[in-house]
């Protein structure tokens, strides 16, 4: 690891012209910088670098990033090593981490041993009857069988001695990589023996570990995997996640099946996006990394007592990790069948009509409680209620999610028969209807930057600014921030009151960059933030799930090219904007409650009528003013 501080010097003092400068011929013109592209053939420049921005993008092939995307794309290196290089030219030195590296180069030769166990195992597979009838048996074909790099561990106590000959079966590291197992009195032998061998990969594509099934019927365990080592820790990696990570960013979906085969079989029946917990349950790790390759997962589980605990687990870990604009939905077969059998019965398009009845996350957490309490026979009692009550609360609070929680509520408070208000504040959760029924009553010091009334007002309000309108209101604001960082400095009381609590990805991303610019200014002495550039901030995101979007605005404005009093004026809109729909929405639910007979503070309300009024004119005059600016000026 490197340190956080060093990158960050190394960042503040790099110039992406000097950078690129050294591979590629830049000629200047105008603000930017331009030559042919080193990434695809042309004769006359299209590559251009922005040294404002600290952005290079070209306009023929469309490639485009910061000094270390350059690096990496140019150079194919890794981050470390883009920072190492950019570190050396400004004659800086990358303190190193020991530890780190000793470490790196242990896990190196256990991937090593492990690759080369995992070709034995694959070659024998050609060579073993009694297996390729097997896996002729379970309708797998050759080619499946060799993109999963499927094998055989021979029938035999020191079958690797084939490949680790001599001396080198009694290497320490064998024994590290779960190979082999080490006896007391220096006895060493196989750990796998006579099974089928489904070698589970790191998304690097790198062999980490083993799974291995018998088949001799009735043997038990029916599978062995491999120990925990440093290279494989089965709460964090996905068996076929490195074979199916391209079929999940095309189809903009993953599934999660319960075991090996069914992965296998998912795969050669077209659904090369499924991935399988490695005989554990579902960890938010698992679903962090899921939910990073795509916004839409699905969890198919047997329709058994086995599965719908696994079910549970998978919800629970979900619920604490996904966010507004992912989905999860759960799938549970008929009663004794997996993803493998149902395809082998039935086909692929039985599993594809599993997906479309699948439960959404709020109507299958609905569900699975419901079938706890009662076991399938629906709730009846005011006893039962209170029970599957008190299942949701613990779930509803761990969930960070503000959207998909108040539909949460609003389903379950539907099954259970209370008032989603009622429900919310027993679970002591937040929600719109609730929070702003009590923050009328207690009003006192009016609409203004009381912190109190400010946090009451905002969050449950908040929802109001999801819609499509909104998401581009939101989105140009995004862009506007992300390439002219100044003003995230500048309007930094603004986005604290309109967006911390995020409720989509583009809020989320404002927040982001805000949290990374005011971190870079000197709070003491007098600084804007005017040093800022957009590369700066992009390369502290470059690991962050929301890094291509931002590449994507980023490059967009190449061509639009908004200066900055521009940026600021619609910045500036896009917050009236922001606010005017909240207060649309507080304005709304007061005079619904003063329809039902409930007490509001009527002169409250004449001052949010005020200031809406105001921000209603205010956006309308400024864009009259910069209407009457253009007519006046002329094509030039
Ligand atoms: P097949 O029986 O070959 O179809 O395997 P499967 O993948 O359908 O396995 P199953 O549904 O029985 O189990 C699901 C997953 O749980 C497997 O893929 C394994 O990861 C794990 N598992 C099953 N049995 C055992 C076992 O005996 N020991 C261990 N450690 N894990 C097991
Ligand atoms: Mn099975």
């Amino acid at each position: 690891m490197i340190p956080e501080s060093f990158i960050e010097e190394v960042l503040s003092r790099t110039d992406i012209v000097q950078v690129i400068g050294r591979y590629v011929k830049l000629q200047h013109k105008g603000a930017n910088w331009m030559a042919c592209c080193p990434f695809h053939k042309e004769k006359t420049p299209s590559f251009s670098v922005n040294p404002a921005r600290q952005f290079f993008k070209c306009f023929g092939c469309g490639e485009k990033g910061t000094a270390i995307t350059f690096l990496m794309k140019y150079k194919g290196l890794t981050f470390p090593e883009a920072i190492k290089e950019l570190a050396d030219n400004l004659g800086m030195e990358v303190p190193e981490d020991p530890s780190a590296k000793v470490r790196e180069a242990a896990a190196r030769t256990l991937t090593d041993y492990l690759a080369q166990a995992a070709a034995f195992y694959h070659e024998n597979l050609f060579r073993d009857r009694g297996t390729i009838e097997y896996l002729k048996g379970r309708g797998i074909t050759e080619a499946t069988a060799r993109k999963f790099q499927l094998g055989f561990s021979p029938d035999a106590w020191q079958g690797l001695e084939k490949v680790f000959p001599g001396q080198s079966y009694f290497d320490s590291k064998l024994e590290e990589s779960g190979l082999v197992i080490a006896k007391e009195d220096g006895h060493r032998y196989d750990r796998f023996r006579n099974r089928v061998m489904y070698p589970i990969r790191n998304p690097r594509g790198q062999v980490i570990g083993f799974g291995a099934r018998t088949m001799v019927p009735g043997e038990e365990p029916k599978y062995l995997n491999s120990p925990e080592t440093p290279v494989y820790h089965k709460s964090r990696e996905l068996y076929g996640l490195y074979e199916g990570r391209d079929a999940i960013h095309k189809k903009g979906r993953a599934i999660v099946c319960e075991g090996y085969m069914d992965v296998i079989q998912m795969s050669q029946a077209g659904f090369e996006e499924t991935v399988a917990a490695l005989g554990t349950s579902i960890t938010p790790e698992h679903v962090k990394k899921l939910f990073q390759l795509s916004d839409n997962v699905y969890f198919s589980f047997d329709g058994d007592a086995a599965g719908f605990k696994a079910a549970r687990r998978a919800m629970e870990s979900t619920l604490s990790t996904i966010m507004d604009t992912q989905t999860a939905h759960f799938v549970i077969l008929p009663q004794d069948e997996d993803p493998d059998s149902l395809i082998k019965k039935q086909g692929a398009q039985a599993f594809e009509a599993q997906l479309s009845a699948s439960f959404p996350l709020s109507k299958f957490f609905v569900m699975d409680i419901v079938r706890e309490v009662t076991a399938g026979r629906g709730l009846r009692t005011a006893e039962e209620r209170a029970q599957a009550v008190s299942i949701a609360k613990p779930l509803l609070q761990r969930m960070t999610a503000q959207a998909l929680r108040q539909l949460l509520v609003q389903e379950f408070a539907a099954a259970v028969r209370m008032d989603p208000g009622e429900l919310a504040a027993l679970c002591g959760v937040t929600l719109v209807k609730e929070t702003s029924r009590s923050l009328t009553q207690s009003t006192t010091a009016g609409y203004g930057r009381d912190v109190n009334q400010k946090e009451r007002f905002k969050r449950p309000l908040k929802p109001v600014t999801t819609g499509p309108v909104f998401a581009n209101i939101k989105r140009r604001l995004l862009q506007c921030l992300l390439v002219h960082p100044q003003w995230l400095v500048k309007y930094s009381d603004r986005i604290e009151d309109e967006l911390l609590d995020t409720v989509d990805e583009y809020e989320e991303a404002i927040v982001k960059l805000w949290h990374l610019a005011t971190d870079h200014v000197h709070k003491t002495a007098d600084d804007k933030g005017e040093h800022l550039t957009t590369g700066y901030l992009l390369s502290f995101l470059q690991n962050d799930p929301l890094y291509e979007k931002l590449v994507e605005l980023v490059d967009q404005e190449a061509t639009l090219e908004t200066s900055a009093d521009v940026a600021e004026y619609e910045i500036k809109c896009a917050f009236l904007k922001l606010e005017k729909a909240r207060l649309d929405a507080m304005i709304m639910e007061l005079l619904a409650m003063e329809e039902r007979g409930e007490p509001v503070d009527s002169e409250f309300i004449g001052r949010l009528f005020k200031r809406r009024q105001l921000i209603h004119q205010s956006l309308v005059q400024e864009s009259t003013e910069a209407v009457d600016r253009i007519m006046d000026s002329v094509l030039s």
